[in-house]
């Protein structure tokens, strides 16, 4: 742990919406009086009827209910477009910069109104209604946006599954939201490699069925197959709708997307967000978070495909009319200068990415960031996980050269925005530290038992308050969402993550303590691996945990039994890793697989999972008590045969 601390500037202090006086100032009355705080809150956004009430929340075991301004009427589209037009018809809304270099577009306030109103035009020929849950499945590019807001407009629930994504991991997505409608491209472009999206929907569907509707939006001009009764191209049909589509009035508390993210157990689970709390979350946070004022350029590298992309290059900026850029390719693509070039291009003065790619740019060494200028820069922000002290310290010195703060924004697919975090001009910085937290957020850290630590302490991390931006249920299954979240420590909210409060009230998050690794940024349930492996025709058992990877953070390593009278081959080694990617996709490849005779087991012949983290961590000194497994001996030659030795 770092024990640096870098103070606030003069500058910032001065600049931002926030000083540390007035952090304190209002982050006690949002706890105090929290009806009254996001009640004001609220009003950033357009409302087509006010609400009356604010808050109505139970975390009670059995009665887990989440309410925010349930009376009042809004729409979200309304908010991200139609309300700035008058004001900022002609300014950027999306600046869009392709994957090749030389191809960026700038899109206007009025021009994202026309073409979302066709968007949804085109989905309401289909007859798509309020309700009705769309597939999204589209690379970066203002497609993507245009297809989010179109749904939004017209009540339909988003579901975007990542362009990354194997066939079936979309299968399984359509088939748990029933979505009739997917919107697709013909191929991705990403690093100068193409994906075959239109191709993967086909064979998802042929999967999933039900789907009654495939538009095509077209990106590479590939040939792709097009069944005549059900896929049509997005530029085509296109032309036969109008440019205006009136707004569906949506409750606060109806839905307005899913998300699909992947839990410690069985299937990746739909995150519900319902449209008046997570919007005024959203864009408070990106307000206060990023500092961001009118005029300011801000980038967001996520993928829409991830909450970072819903809430922080979509929902968030757009509700605040800002100018937000969406970048189609890689950051080491053409060559390890890109980030830097698009910001010198564009002029980008809030810059918000993750630590794995801050990682993988600091290996690349200093001068492909230095030959660039950087001058437009005044903040930088990271997300996804955990960041070295190292890897800040280079962010912090060789790109933002010690005048831009950094955010390190800890928060979760499920909370919907940021929750523990710096803002620029109030907290003073210490590396590797998300700080403190939000307005509303009450974070407890709780030790085994779930009793609440005060001051220094390190345990699980739990919040004990609502916030206007956190999921409501899992799609379909609100039992799962109890059991999930508020089952581990009654009447609280448990994030699965462990953390330490230091000696000034700072959080210090130090990773999953579930069976959800963190690679690159992504979440991976251990189990959804698990069971890939196991669907191998030449896998007996399979045990999966995550280890220290330089880059990715997280590393996927796999304990692989193999049936009987199979031969451990390096073949079958890349036979399985193969498999797993096809199977889920790229993020969940394994890299590293360990033949095992046995997995150490309890007399109950429940996984040790504890002692394969271990070995896999190549710390085969602490394996701690062994005696309780039903054949200790398997350890041994765990031990010996362990991959990637240090
Ligand atoms: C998990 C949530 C939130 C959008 C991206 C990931 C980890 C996230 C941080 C951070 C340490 C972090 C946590 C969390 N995480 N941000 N700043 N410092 N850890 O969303 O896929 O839902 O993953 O990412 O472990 O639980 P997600």
């Amino acid at each position: 742990m770092s024990e640096k601390i870098y103070d606030v500037s003069a500058d910032w202090a001065k600049r931002a919406y926030v000083d540390d006086a007035k952090y304190r100032e209002m982050y006690a009355r949002s706890v105090s009086d929290p009806n009254g705080f996001w009640g004001e809150q609220a009003r950033r956004i357009d409302w087509i009827k006010p609400f009356h009430k604010v808050e109505n929340v139970s975390f009670a075991p059995g009665n887990i209910s989440i309410k925010w301004f349930e009376d009042g009427v809004l729409n979200a589209a309304w908010n991200c477009i139609d309300r700035h037009l008058d004001k900022r018809g002609n300014q950027t809304a999306i600046i869009w910069e392709g994957d090749d270099p030389s191809q960026s577009r700038h899109i206007t306030y009025r021009q994202l109104h026309d073409e979302v109103c066709k968007m949804a035009n085109i989905l309401r020929t289909r007859n798509v209604k309020k309700g009705d849950r769309v597939t999204i499945y589209l690379p970066m590019i203002p497609e993507a946006a245009y297809a989010m807001l179109a749904c939004a407009r017209i009540g339909a629930i988003h579901s975007v599954v990542f362009a990354g994504f194997s066939p079936d991991s979309l299968a399984q997505r359509i088939t748990d939201c029933q979505s009739k409608v997917i919107i697709t491209a013909d191929e991705g472009l990403r690093g100068g490699k193409k994906v075959p999206l239109k191709a993967n929907v086909d064979a998802a569907i042929e999967k999933a069925g039900g789907v009654d509707w495939v538009v095509v939006v077209k990106r590479t001009g590939a040939a792709v197959d097009m069944n005549p009764t059900r896929d049509f191209w997005y530029h085509e049909v296109a032309k036969l709708v109008t440019t205006e589509c009136p707004v569906e009035h949506m409750h606060a508390e109806d839905p307005l997307f899913i998300l699909y993210t992947s839990g410690s157990t069985g299937q990746p689970k739909g995150v519900l967000h319902t449209t008046g709390g997570y919007l005024v979350y959203a864009a408070m946070t990106h307000q206060y978070v990023f500092d961001y004022h009118d005029g300011d350029v801000y980038w967001c590298t996520a993928d829409v495909g991830w909450v970072t992309g819903h809430s922080y290059i979509l929902y968030g900026p757009l509700a605040n009319g800002a100018t937000t850029l969406m970048f189609e390719g890689v950051p080491n693509y053409p060559d390890n200068s890109r980030f830097w070039n698009v910001i010198d291009k564009h002029n980008v003065n809030i810059f918000y990415t993750a630590p794995t790619a801050i990682r993988a740019l600091m290996q690349a060494g200093d001068e492909p960031v230095k030959k660039t200028s950087r001058k437009s820069l005044k903040l930088l922000g990271t997300v996804g996980e955990p960041i070295n002290p190292e890897a800040w310290e280079w962010y912090y010195r060789v790109v933002g050269e010690e005048r831009c703060p950094i955010v390190d924004t800890w928060w979760q697919t499920e909370t919907g925005g940021i929750l523990i975090t710096p803002l620029p001009g109030a907290t003073k910085l210490k590396p590797g530290s998300a700080t403190r937290p939000f307005f509303g957020v009450v974070p407890e850290i709780v030790d085994a038992d779930g009793k609440a630590l005060e001051g220094e302490a390190t345990g699980n991390l739990c919040l004990v308050r609502s916030w206007p931006g956190m999921m409501r249920t899992v799609y379909g299954d609100h039992a799962r969402f109890e059991q999930t979240y508020f089952s581990t420590y009654k009447g609280k909210y448990f994030t699965g993550d462990g953390c330490r409060r230091d000696a000034d009230g700072y959080y210090w998050i130090t990773g999953r303590v579930d069976d959800v690794i963190n690679v690159s940024g992504h979440r991976m349930g251990t189990a959804e691996v698990e069971s890939s492996l196991v669907a191998h025709a030449k896998v007996s058992e399979a045990a999966v945990v995550g280890y220290p990877h330089d880059i990715k953070g997280q590393g996927i390593y796999a304990y692989v039994t193999l049936m009987a009278g199979t031969e451990p081959t390096e073949e079958l080694r890349k036979e399985l890793v193969a498999w797993v990617r096809k199977d889920i996709g790229p993020i969940a490849s394994p890299d590293q697989i360990q033949f095992a005779p046995g997995l150490p087991k309890t007399r109950s012949g429940k996984i040790m999972r504890r002692i394969l983290r271990k070995i896999a961590e190549d710390e085969p000194s602490s394996l701690g008590d062994t005696s309780t497994l039903a054949d200790p001996a398997v350890v041994d030659d765990l031990v010996k045969n362990r991959q990637n030795k240090k």
